[in-house]
Parts: C-alpha cells; structure tokens; sequence
C-alpha cells in the first residue's frame, strides 16, 4: 500500500512538473507536420513552448503560408488569399505584434469602401463615395450612408450587429488560460464548451430570423457578404455565417507585407526542420510510429503525426486507413485585374459611377460574387480583385471590363462548403497519435481559427502523450488496472 501511493506521488509530481515549465517534455521524441500554413505554423509554435521535441514540417509549395499568400500585379503586391483579420484575433494579434514587430490598427480613417449591392440588372443598394478631401464633408457623407442603410434595413441592422458580438464573445473564451479552459478530444466537445455549437446545426438564413432580421437584410447586404467571405449563400451553416458577418465590420486589419509572414515568423522561430516542396504521400503506422514517404523519395520515423492541410483534395495514402465524413472545398476563382471597368456593363454612364466594392446578391444572372477596388492609380487606371465561384472566361472579362493591361487568375481551393447540420472529421484520426488541425474547419475557416484549433492540438498531443507514458509506467511497475488516470493540465 505504501509502495503504491509513493509510486502515485511521484507520478503526480512528474505530471506537475510537465504543467509547470511547459517544457522539456522528455516523452516526445518527434512529430512531423504537414503543411506550412496558419495551422502547420501555429502547431510547431506551441508545440515548441511545451515541449522539446524535434519538430519536422512539410510543405508541397516553395514557400510557407499556405492560403495566405500574395500576388504582384502593376508593380504592387496585395493578398491573394486569405486577407483580413479581426480586431479581435488575438492569436494572429500577437504574432504580429511580438514576432513581426507591427502595431496593430490606427489605420481604419481612410477606408471606407463604397459599397453597391448588383442585382444583375441594377445596385438595388448604393452608399455615397467618401472620398472627400474635407474631413467634416467626409463624416457628414459617413453619416449619410449609415442613415441610408438604415432606412433600408431598419433596426435589423442592430439585431445583426449583437448576433455578431455575442458570437465573437462565445469565441473570446478559446483564450482563456489553462486554469478555466480544458483540452478538446473533438471539434464537437470544443464547440460546445463555448456554446458555438448549436450554431453548426441550422443554416445562417433561420438563425438571423429567429434573430429577427428582416428578409430583404437577409437577402441583401448579408448574403453580399457570404459571398464576399465564403462564396456561399446564406445557407450555410449559422456559425461559418456569424464568423463571416464579424469579417465585415470595422477594425479589419492585414499584416503589412503579406499575411504569410506570420506562418514563416512562427516557424522560424521555432526550431523546425522545414522541408520544402516535398510533399507527403503515404503515412503508415508502424505501431509506435509513423513512416511518412515523400515524393522527394524519401522516408521519415515520427513518433506523432499532424496533417494542418485539408485533406479532402489530397492523394496521401494512410495505412490503415482512416474515414473521415466526406467534405466538398468552395473553390474561389481570384481574378486580379490592372485596367478599367466598364461602366456600361453596369448601365452606368461613367467610370465613377461604379461603387468602389460591387457586392451582389444570390441569383443566377450575376456571373461574379463581388469585384472590389485594391488601388486606384488614376481616373482610368486602377487594380481590381474579382471573386467568382466559377473561373471567369476572357470573353466575359471583355464584356466587365474596357481595359485589361493585366490580368491574373488564381484558383483557391479556399473553404469547406458548409452546411447544417454540420458534421466533424475527429481531431485524432486514428485513436493514436495522428491528428487533423483542418477538422476544425468545418466549424469556420479563417487564419485565427486555424491558429485556435492548432493551439489546442498541441495541448492534446502533450496530453495524451503525458497520459499514456503515465500508464505505460504505472503498468511497469504492476500499478496494474486501478492506476487513475493521469492528465497534464497544460
Ligand atoms: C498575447 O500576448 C500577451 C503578452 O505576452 C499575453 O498576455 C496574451 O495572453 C497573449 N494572448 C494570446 C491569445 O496568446
Ligand atoms: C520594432 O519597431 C520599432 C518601431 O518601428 C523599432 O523602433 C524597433 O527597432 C523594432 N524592433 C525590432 C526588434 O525590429
Ligand atoms: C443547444 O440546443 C440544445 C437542443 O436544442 C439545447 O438543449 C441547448 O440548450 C442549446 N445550447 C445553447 C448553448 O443554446
Ligand atoms: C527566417 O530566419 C532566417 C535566418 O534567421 C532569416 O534570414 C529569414 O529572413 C527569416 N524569415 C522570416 C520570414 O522571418
Ligand atoms: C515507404 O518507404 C519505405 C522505404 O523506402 C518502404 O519500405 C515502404 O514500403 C514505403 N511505404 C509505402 C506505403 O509506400
Ligand atoms: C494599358 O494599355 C493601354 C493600351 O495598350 C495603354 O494605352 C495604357 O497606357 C496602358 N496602361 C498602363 C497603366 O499600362
């Protein structure tokens, strides 16, 4: 009986020790990351402040970033994918802020999108241009169009605003310390920590109803911004709409020079051996470990396995292999243009007629989900960025636009199709030590969300593996079957 209870001091002392430094966690001897994105970058991140263990990470791309990448048309350089972030992202906030030495915010005055809302036919909706020079003019303007949007869509707009904040509150809890915030086995059990759940179950168009938003709210400027942020119509699942409504308020902010930085910030800052423009193509379990085959023809031993990439457009060949419910990607057809619009497409008389933003709304006539202004350089030359769920054919293009000095196409296979109810891919694939960041993804997809789901995945790997090596030993020494089980409270 002594023996025992010494045994079960000094096991309760070692797990101590592990909850306290975070660090030298000596049970870990590798694990290996796929995918250099927001979630791969914040993996290794974390998993380097609990724990020394060699860290591996792999990306099929040249570069690191993932879907935050950049593009240079007409000489400037402008996010390609993903692009703004929220006051709020305290993740990507202090990434930046301590790692790639920017101040955050300061810069919201100049701003101030026009927006028209395209119907195919006409901007059933259309605010002022702010572009005045006068500060008082420009307020006045400001003031303007809020009393425009009001008369429009009533005071709806402020039941819009508090199902966006209360929202946002529920996921400010993802950043509570260690003390208040368990670790999540599964995207469900996380979700419903938080009360976000119930939002996965019904599509956003009957939340925003029992919300008492007003149909044509719902049917115009929300479903403009679906569209702007997910492609997608306000059928989607409440909680990827709610997330995509907060991704439309004041305050969004970008990392100066690219928001890939912080993928490449934090990985270098955390000891990892990156291997580039080599991608996984098998991941077999060897028992103990895993062995991942590259197409660089190579051969890798880790003892812990993460893919941060979505697997559902991929060729990695798991032994055994794995099930995970079936998921479609929206892809995003990002057409960049330097030239003109043509305001005729608009039947409009002048260029400057156009709304700086040219949202649009769900109907089949309307061959684009939205065409914004990035710079203007002139009266007649300016760089446009175009999102469409289909790729835009050049005779089109011709008819949208009356000059083209420049155009460039990407194809983003950018976030889940979702739809409610929603159902999860596991955060542990294979009841092991195989995991899944982008599970979370069916949740919402933006780079801070990937970081939060990374966060609490490298909780999970440390845990787990506390768990286990607590059990292993306490089996060792015949603790035997009644051995509580131990859990590090990282
Ligand atoms: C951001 O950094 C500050 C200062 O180090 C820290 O107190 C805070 O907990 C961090 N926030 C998150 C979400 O990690
Ligand atoms: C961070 O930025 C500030 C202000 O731009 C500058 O004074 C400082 O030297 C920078 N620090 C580092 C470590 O780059
Ligand atoms: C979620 O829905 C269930 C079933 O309708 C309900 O019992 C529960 O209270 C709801 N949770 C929250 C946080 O609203
Ligand atoms: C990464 O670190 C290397 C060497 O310290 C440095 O040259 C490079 O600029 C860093 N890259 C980024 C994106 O911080
Ligand atoms: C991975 O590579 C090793 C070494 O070349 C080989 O023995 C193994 O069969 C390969 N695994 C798969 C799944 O192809
Ligand atoms: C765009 O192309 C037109 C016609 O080729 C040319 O006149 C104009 O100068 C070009 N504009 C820019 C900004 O390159």
């Amino acid at each position: 009986m002594m023996k025992a209870s010494s045994i079960f001091i000094f096991l309760f002392l070692f797990t101590i020790t592990t909850s306290i430094s975070h660090s030298d966690d000596p049970s870990i001897s590798s694990v290996c990351i796929i995918g250099g994105g927001m979630g791969g970058a914040s993996v290794a991140h974390f998993l380097r402040r609990y724990s020394t263990t060699q860290i591996r990470l792999f990306d099929k791309n040249h570069l690191v970033g993932g879907r935050m990448a950049t593009v240079s048309i007409g000489g400037d350089t402008f996010e390609a994918g993903a692009s703004i972030l929220h006051p709020k992202n305290y993740y990507a906030k202090n990434y930046t802020e301590k790692y790639l030495n920017q101040s955050i915010g300061g810069n919201n005055e100049e701003d101030d999108d026009v927006l028209g809302i395209w119907d195919g036919e006409r901007f059933v909706f259309k605010s002022f241009r702010t572009d005045w020079k006068v500060p008082i003019l420009r307020k006045i303007v400001r003031f303007v169009n809020s009393l425009r949007l009001f008369f429009r869509y009533g005071f709806s707009l402020f039941r819009m605003f508090d199902f966006v904040e209360d929202t946002v509150n529920k996921f400010l809890k993802y950043y509570e310390g260690f003390e208040t915030r368990p670790v999540f086995g599964t995207v469900e059990e996380m979700l419903k920590w938080s009360g976000l759940f119930n939002l996965t179950t019904r599509p956003l168009e009957e939340e925003l109803v029992d919300a008492g938003l007003s149909p044509l709210l719902i049917q115009e400027l929300v479903t403009v911004i679906t569209r702007i942020n997910y492609g997608q119509s306000v059928l989607m699942s409440g909680l990827a709409g709610a997330v995509s409504l907060a991704g439309s308020g004041g305050g969004l902010w970008a990392v100066k020079g690219g928001n890939w930085q912080m993928a490449a910030t934090l990985i270098n800052s955390s000891d990892v051996l990156l291997h580039l423009k080599e991608e996984v193509e098998s991941i077999s379990n060897l028992g103990h470990s895993y062995e991942l085959n590259t197409t660089e023809g190579k051969s890798y031993t880790c003892e812990v396995t993460v893919v941060a990439t979505p697997l559902d457009e991929l060729n990695i060949q798991f032994h055994p292999e794995i099930s995970i419910p079936e998921r479609k990607l929206q892809h995003t057809y990002t057409t960049f243009i330097r030239g003109l619009l043509n305001p005729a497409y608009f039947g409009l008389d002048s260029v400057a007629d156009i709304p700086k933003l040219v949202g649009t709304i769900e109907t089949p006539n309307v061959p684009f989900s939205c065409i914004s202004v990035l710079k203007k350089y002139s009266e007649k030359d300016m760089t446009y960025k175009m999102f469409s769920r289909q790729p835009m054919a050049e005779e089109l293009l011709d008819k949208i636009f009356s000059v083209r000095n420049e155009t460039i196409k990407i194809n983003w296979a950018a976030y889940p199709q979702y739809h409610a109810p929603e159902t999860f891919a596991p955060f542990i694939l294979d009841g092991q030590h195989l995991y899944y960041v982008n599970a979370f993804e069916n949740a919402a997809s933006t780079m801070e969300t990937s970081a939060v789901a990374a966060e609490n995945i490298a909780r999970l790997i440390i845990s787990r593996f506390a768990t286990e090596k607590s059990r292993d030993l306490s089996n060792l020494r015949s603790f035997g079957h009644d051995a509580p089980e131990m859990h590090v409270d990282l």
